[in-house]
């Protein structure tokens, strides 16, 4: 048995909640902060604050590009269609937010200045083509995608003190936590099978994760670096896989140990 075999029509009240969730806290980049304040920060800072948020920003855009086409697949899902709906939505407002706030850092207009780094593009691009081994691998993908996002930004939010920006990254971590409990929604969903084929797949696209997102190299990159002026780009990475196997256990705990042994 590949991936199990669900009505797409069944009800889910979780899935309900989430999107309700999603309803309430509905926010608007506008008015989200106070844009009207200056950017009060040194040179380093500001260099710093350039290059996480011009990664942001190019991020939340391939995110969309990447989740988009695989969420589509459970667009027949009478609640998770509502979901997904939102989440497009919300990743579209966060790029909004990162890209707005980027040109206020620098007085320059985007999208002009959103070019990813050949090196994410990468990571998408490798992490897609492992996703498509199956639908059950594009849903790990996306808690996996939506996790780093998430618990990145937790820990951004932790070190910068800048008020603009501190209230934007707060509204999008509301967002990006939800999006964390969809995604993991949907695969105990529709394929937490408990197969052997599913502790292989799942233990090969970890291993694609771990190599691509946290090469040693990685951490010599403009972006690490610009981490490292606010805080500690080896923290950051330490607090990402910490969620990532949280995340995975509370999915199954069989997957977490998996994690914790493969991150
Ligand atoms: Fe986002
Ligand atoms: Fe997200």
């Amino acid at each position: 048995m590949r991936d199990k075999e669900v009505s797409y029509f069944t009800y889910d009240q979780e899935l309900q909640n989430l999107y309700l969730d999603s309803q309430e806290n509905r926010w608007n980049v506008e008015t989200a902060t106070d844009w009207s304040l200056p950017i009060q920060v040194g040179d380093d800072e500001k260099e710093a604050l350039k290059v996480i948020v011009h990664h942001a920003a190019c991020n939340e855009h391939l995110s969309l590009q990447s989740l988009g086409p695989g969420l589509a697949r459970y667009i027949q899902h009478y609640n998770l269609s509502h979901c997904i709906s939102a989440f497009t939505e919300e990743e579209a407002r966060h790029a909004y937010a990162f890209g707005k706030y980027f040109e206020k850092l620098t007085d320059r207009k985007l999208p002009q200045l959103l070019k990813p780094e050949a090196e994410d593009i990468a990571i998408f691009k490798k992490l897609n083509k492992a996703s498509l081994i199956s639908p059950g691998g594009v849903a790990l993908v996306a808690v996996l995608i939506e996790t780093v996002g998430c618990s990145t930004f937790e820990y951004l939010y932790s070190k910068i003190t800048e008020p603009v920006l501190s209230r934007l990254l707060g509204a999008i971590l509301t967002d990006e936590k939800r999006h964390v409990r969809i995604c993991s929604t949907a695969y105990k969903l529709f394929h937490n099978t408990g197969s052997s084929y599913e502790a292989r797949r799942n233990r090969i696209i970890l291993t694609i994760a771990r190599q691509h997102l946290y090469r040693e190299e990685r951490f010599e990159s403009k972006y690490f670096k610009a981490v490292d002026k606010i805080g500690s780009s080896r923290e950051m990475v330490d607090h990402v896989k910490a969620r990532i196997c949280s995340v995975l256990s509370d999915i199954d705990p069989e997957l977490g140990k998996t994690a914790k042994a493969v991150l």
